[in-house]
């Protein structure tokens, strides 16, 4: 039988209890985000309600040298640790409409990374060409790390 005193089952106590508490860790929207096409995003503090703002800075976009920051503006799940959100972004230098949804994730290292997929509306003249006004993908971010942090 182990001795309560027993070194090693200390360890194997203070690891149980630590190992949860780090992936329990909830996952938080706000900061800089990057994508794996390279187009960044800055989400503000998300507020009790669960809404936040923001801004967008895309790296691709149909004519490239039109881009411009554009805002956006959601809502968050306020219970999960592992929160659904959703926000809208209103392209600046487009007539287009992006809406996102997504899910925050932390792993046991502390990590985070937002999935998500979109929809995009373009403007046509007339109905006959709704066929081809909406585009749908998905991307991920990972934190934007600046060298000022
Ligand atoms: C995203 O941020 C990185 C690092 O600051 C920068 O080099 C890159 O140009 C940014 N991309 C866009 C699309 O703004």
């Amino acid at each position: 039988m182990v001795h309560a005193t027993s070194p090693l089952l200390l360890l194997l106590l203070s690891l149980a209890l630590v190992a949860p508490s780090l992936s329990a860790r909830k996952c938080s929207l706000s900061g800089k985000w990057a994508n794996d096409l390279g187009s960044n995003m800055t989400i503000e503090d998300v507020n009790e309600n669960g809404e936040f703002y923001g801004t967008y800075d895309t790296a691709v976009a149909d004519y490239p040298q039109n881009i411009k920051e554009s805002p956006l503006l959601g809502f968050r799940q306020n219970r999960a640790r592992k929160p659904t959100f959703g926000f809208t972004v209103r392209w600046k230098f487009s007539e287009s409409t992006t809406v996102f949804v997504g899910q925050c994730f932390t792993d046991r290292s502390g990590k985070e990374v937002l999935k998500t997929t979109w929809l995009q509306r373009f403007p046509i003249e007339n109905t006959d060409d709704d066929w081809k006004a909406t585009r749908a993908s998905s991307n991920f971010y990972t934190r934007l790390r600046t060298e000022e942090e």
